[in-house]
Order: C-alpha cells, then structure tokens, then sequence
C-alpha cells in the first residue's frame, strides 16, 4: 500500500502485522493515523502475517528485506511498528534499517508529548518517557552510526552509557517529586470541589470521539480542539450551568486508545482518577465509527482498570450529523432513566437534551429538602453548613432552626451517621 507524499514531515513506513494467535484483529488504518497525529508522513505500510514475533528482528528475514527495500526507496527516516517491540528487537532492526525504528508505545508517547498542555501532564509525559528510554539504554546508541572502528571506541562508550544512566535516574527522581506535589495540589483542589458539594461530571470517550468539541460547546468555553487525535491530554476543569439542578463542574478528560500500554495508563492514572471519583461519566462516542463499538468495549475495559466502572454513566453518540437518519433524542431504560443521548457537538444539535438528561441522573441522588431541626440538633445544622448544603435559614416560633437544604443524598446520608441520627428522627418542615 503506497500514499502520495505529503510536503513535510518526517518520511515514514509503516509496520502491521497480523498473529495469527491474536483474539483481537485490527486494520493498520488506526496505526496510520496515528503516525500523522505525531507529524509523520506514512508513504508506505508493510503488512504481512506471521505466527509469531521474530526475537530477533520481530518479523522474518523476507519481511525485513521488504521493509529495507521501501526504506532506501523512499528515503524513509522513521520505520513505525504497530506493535511493541522489545529494546532488542528495536536496536537489531536499527541497525539493520540504518534508520530510527519506533514501536506503538514510542508514537503514542511522541504524541502526548506534542500534545501535554498542562504542567503536570508535561511532567507525566517526561517521566514516561524518559522511563521507556531507560529500558532501551543498553549500549547506548551507537549502532545507529557507520562503524567507527570498534577497539578503543568502547570505553568511552560505556562511559558515556553509565552517564546517561545516572542522568536518567536523576531526572526520573526530580520529575517524581515534582509530581506528587501537583497530585497533593489537585488532591486538595478536589476536595474542596467534594466538600462545596458540587457535583463532577467527567467526559469519557475513545481518542477522537468529540469530547472537547462537546466540553467546548457545551461550556461556551474556547478549549483548545484539533482535528487530531489525543488533542486532549490533561483534564480541563469548566463550571457547567444546569437549570434544573445547578452548577456542575465538567472534567474533559485524555482520550483512550486500543493497545495504549499498561504502563502509559499508569502513567496518567493521576489524569485518569479524576473519572474514578466524578459523580457521572458522560462516554462520549463517535456514532459513525464503524469501529464504534469495539471503541466502546475499550473503553469499558479502560474504565474498569482505573476503578471507574461503577461510577454512573449515561452514553453520548456524537455525530449524528455524519449519520444519514439520526436526530437529536433521548434513549431511556426500562426505568425511564436516560441511558443514550443522540446529539452533534459540532452542529449543537441535541445539546438541550443532554443538559436534561443529566440533570434527571445528577437530581436522583440530589437530597433537596427544607428540614425543621431542634434548637438542640445543632451539630447536625453545623454540619450541613460546613458542607455548604444550607440554602437559607430561618427560624420558626418554636425556635427551630428551618433549613431548605440541597446536597447529594449520600453525603446527606454521611453528615447523619456522622452526627449519630437517623433519617427517621429528622423532621421536614
Ligand atoms: P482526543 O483529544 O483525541 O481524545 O479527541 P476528542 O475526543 O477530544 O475529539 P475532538 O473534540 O478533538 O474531535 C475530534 C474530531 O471530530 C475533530 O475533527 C472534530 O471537529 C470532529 N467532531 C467533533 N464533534 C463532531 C460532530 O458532532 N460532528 C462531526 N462531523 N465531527 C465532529
């Protein structure tokens, strides 16, 4: 399969081969796009099939003639492989390419390199990175030049390798620290959030499905959004107004990414619990995918590594205008609770309806209630202000306090265990 060459960018080729041993079978279309993303030019994917990986060189001896064949052709600086590779296998295909080899982990993180907006999101991309370098620091890179003659070269070499080893494990501390403290920042910042009792909806979604298209639509905020994948790499906070129910804060989140390694998940694990702790999950899906729902098992599976699978979630098709018959509307469970909203970020179409259906998600566990409390219930009453959840407060002839309250029923819940009462000993006025 050969493209027209683009003007720029780095000349790449890229690598897809199928196991036949592999549950999962994907296309290199994915893979393709992904090297764009990252600013690479693809002018040649090399497909084939095998049992299993070469440990040597990952694919065969033909494939790697094939591979080195379109590589001097085209003048190729980069050969992507879909698939990861061992810091062997890489080295061995380096030197037998004469140029630089990147497997699937190495392009993702390129990407969220270029892609790191924020300060703690630059800092989780160094820290992957210069982690998945220091698994290849072997013998240094070397191998990548024309033999310079080998006696003598190499202790000078290896003294250089025990350099940017130390080097690397200075940094890697330096950027650990620097991280827990902007976690313990937005720990802080999030508990502020949970204790002012505004609740946290967070958007979910595989890379491209139009989460900050719809964060920025629906927040009337200017969010940065490309027409690139993983335009999103750190959670952007925005206060959403909902009539029925009130302010929510909105989290836009990183998107997910079929085969994105267990370790780049860890790596963003501090992004991703934002999603764990929200009070709803939108999953925001690009309705006209044809992968679409593979795209939505993944991200599935995802959220359940990050604990985040119990966490309520009502379902986003976007795009609907990409569909041939699709309006804007509501799909309900046999509840009648709203399970599937059919909207387009881009076109605005179905937006109403979405604020709707999170309001109905958000109000079933909202506690609104005017309470009528004993003058000697006072900690209760204090506690319910601490939390933020008094609206207004008068006091009635008896001296009651009369307190219209609004606040997640499980906290109101909460704030009565921990004042030692039960709901049936409070009064409504
Ligand atoms: P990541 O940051 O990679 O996770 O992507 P994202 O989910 O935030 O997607 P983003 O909002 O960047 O949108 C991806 C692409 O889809 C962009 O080209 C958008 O213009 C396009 N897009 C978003 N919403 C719609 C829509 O409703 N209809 C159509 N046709 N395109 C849309």
């Amino acid at each position: 399969m050969f493209f027209e060459r683009p003007d720029s960018g780095e000349i790449a080729v890229v690598v897809h081969i199928d196991f036949n041993d592999q549950s999962e079978s994907y296309g290199p279309e994915e893979f393709v796009e992904l090297a764009m993303s990252a600013g690479a030019d693809p002018v040649a994917v090399v497909t084939g099939s095998r049992q299993r990986p070469d440990a040597k060189y990952f694919v065969g001896s033909g494939k790697l003639d094939e591979i080195k064949d379109i590589v001097d052709q085209e003048e190729a600086q980069v050969v992507l492989f879909d698939h990861a590779l061992s810091p062997s296998q890489e080295r061995n295909l380096e030197s037998v390419l004469k140029c630089r080899v990147l497997d699937r982990t190495g392009l993702i993180l390129d990407i969220f390199a270029q892609r790191a907006r924020t300060h703690e999101g630059k800092l989780q991309v160094e820290l992957a990175q210069l982690q998945h370098m220091s698994t290849r620091l072997i013998r240094g890179w070397t191998h990548l030049e024309r033999q310079k003659g080998g006696i003598g070269m190499r202790g000078p070499g290896e003294t250089q390798l025990e350099t940017d080893r130390r080097l690397l494990r200075v940094r890697i501390k330096s950027i650990q620290k620097r991280l827990e403290k902007v976690g313990t920042q937005r720990d802080q910042s999030r508990r502020s959030r949970a204790r002012s009792a505004v609740p946290t909806v967070s958007l979910v979604g595989y890379t491209n499905a139009g989460k900050s298209t719809l964060f920025n639509r629906i927040t009337g905020s200017e969010v940065y959004a490309a027409d690139q994948l993983f335009a999103t790499l750190d959670p952007t906070l925005r206060r959403l107004d909902i009539e029925q129910i009130g302010s929510v804060v909105l989290a836009d989140t990183v998107g997910f990414i079929r085969q994105l390694p267990h370790r780049l998940i860890k790596a963003f694990q501090a992004t991703l619990k934002e999603s764990a702790e929200a009070d709803l999950l939108l999953h925001v899906v690009d309705a006209a995918d044809i992968s679409r729902d593979d795209n939505m098992l993944h991200v599935g599976t995802v959220l359940e590594e990050i604990g985040a699978d119990e966490v309520p979630t009502l379902l986003v098709f976007n795009k609907i205008d990409a569909l041939p018959t699709a309006e804007p509307r509501i799909d309900r469970d046999e509840h009648g609770n709203p399970r599937r909203v059919w909207l387009s970020a881009r076109d605005g179409d179905g937006l109403e309806l979405l604020k709707q259906a999170i309001a109905e998600l958000l109000a079933v566990d909202v506690f609104t209630e005017t309470l009528n409390l004993p003058s000697h219930y006072g900690r209760l009453r204090a506690m319910l202000f601490e939390h933020g959840a008094v609206r207004s407060e008068r006091f009635d002839e008896n001296g009651h306090f009369v307190l219209d309250v609004k606040l997640p029923k499980k906290d109101y819940l909460q704030i009565l265990a921990r004042a030692g009462m039960s709901e049936d000993q409070i009064v409504a006025a």
